[in-house]
């Protein structure tokens, strides 16, 4: 799935080392279907080259206002008025003091000033330049003026500093990217997700655990994400790394067991939406041992297990009424072999869920790929084979149409 399809992108580039970055980042943008438009400062040509710029987007490069070969030579309003975004990334603090007084002495700040699209900024500076007084005016007054920041992230920098003002990573910055063109249903929500399988200690080193990569509820977590809500997930050992992270949308809480799991959801409060995405472990161990158990020649042990606790009906039971509605609105996931629609809405009803969405098929384990089956009080609704992402996000709209 391209996520940036048809979309028209102007990438500036200001002067900064993060500027070798901003190649990497034109690539991305295209694999993601967009097309992309590249404009340099002076300053950016001393780190990057237009060659390089123009042959990874296949498109020419505008470096200066005088360019005769734009219509009317006018390249400021021709290059804004054909793009769906302006991002600028990297944004030195120069260009930032720039925009943020509304100065237009060179094609790239000239053209922020006359676009008639949405601009979004990159930050990249050495951290005592984005710790400055002047640099946090610019960014007030570009946060004011509805110009939305992505990042500076905190980490090494060029200059062998460490603190804020690192360019965030091509991936993260085109992963906002992505967020921002996403409708914003969830705006001011706050959602509620467990992920990913759990791991029941048999011993110090060995366990028992379920088929679950994490990838739903992650596409879930970041779907809710680019829908506007505050987004707490609780996962599971998966392995996976935490979506838009940089947006501070989304706060992560690992955990191990189920009743670990357990303690770390009912702990949480005051959110709109439920969604229960992980495979709990239905049996924990009952006294895991402290020290791993040895091999005692072809003896093997024998375990006892305990029920553990049911997260999903633990939460249902805190379930109010908000406006009408139930108050956080409790989705649930249905993994079955066999007879999907009537297991599902067996559990939907038994489990006291408004809503459950039970995964059809049984290549869904570890796949990019799923397709659901969506059961609510008015129905069922099949949601084709598709990218987790893109089934994540359709669900997302259907449960914000019930809030
Ligand atoms: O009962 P069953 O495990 O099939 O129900 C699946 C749904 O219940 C999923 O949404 C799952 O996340 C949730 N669940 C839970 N706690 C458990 C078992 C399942 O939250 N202990």
């Amino acid at each position: 799935m391209q996520s940036l399809l048809n979309k028209k992108i102007v990438l500036g580039i200001s002067g900064g080392i993060a500027a070798y970055k901003s190649a990497e980042l034109a690539r991305m943008l295209m694999q993601e279907g967009a097309s992309v438009q590249v404009v340099m400062t002076e300053a950016a040509q001393q780190f990057v080259t237009p060659v390089t710029m123009q042959a990874l987007t296949g498109n020419p490069v505008y470096t200066s206002q005088w360019d005769s070969s734009i219509t009317n030579n006018m390249a400021h309003i021709e290059l804004s008025r054909a793009a769906d975004a302006i991002l600028v990334a990297p944004a030195s603090a120069d260009l930032m003091a720039k925009l943020s007084l509304g100065l237009a002495d060179d094609l790239l700040s000239t053209l922020c000033l006359a676009r008639d699209c949405p601009l979004l900024i990159a930050p990249a500076m050495n951290k005592q330049m984005w710790e400055h007084a002047a640099t946090q005016r610019s960014a007030q007054r570009l946060l004011a003026d509805k110009v939305a920041l992505l990042g500076p992230a905190s980490g090494v920098q060029a200059c062998g500093e460490v603190g804020f003002g690192r360019m965030l990573e091509p991936a993260e910055i085109t992963e906002q990217l992505i967020a921002f063109f996403q409708k914003k249903s969830l705006a001011g929500k706050r959602v509620l997700i467990t992920a990913g399988p759990t791991f029941e200690a048999i011993d110090p080193v060995r366990g028992i655990t379920n088929h679950s990569s994490g990838k739903m509820g992650f596409a879930i977590a970041r779907a809710a994400v680019e829908a506007g809500a505050q987004v707490q997930l609780i996962a599971g050992p998966c392995g996976l790394s935490t979506p838009l992270e940089a947006t501070g949308q989304i706060n992560r809480t690992n955990v191990l067991s189920a009743k670990e799991m357990h303690a770390a959801t009912l702990n949480a409060s005051d959110y709109d939406i439920f969604f229960a995405v992980a495979a709990v472990a239905d049996w924990g161990i009952a006294k895991p041992a402290k020290e791993k158990i040895k091999r005692q020649g072809k003896q093997a042990p024998s375990l006892e297990f305990t029920a553990n606790p049911d997260i999903l009906a633990d939460v249902v039971k805190t379930v109010k009424t908000k406006g009408g509605k139930p108050y956080p609105y409790c989705v649930g996931f249905a993994a079955e072999s066999t007879d999907l629609a009537k297991h599902a809405e067996e559990k939907r009803k038994r489990k006291g869920l408004p809503m459950i969405a039970g995964n059809i098929g049984p290549d869904t384990f570890g796949s990019d790929l799923n397709q659901l089956l969506i059961i609510d009080g008015s129905g069922s609704k099949k949601i084709a084979k598709a990218e987790k992402l893109d089934l994540a996000r359709q669900l997302i709209q259907l449960v914000a149409k019930k809030i």
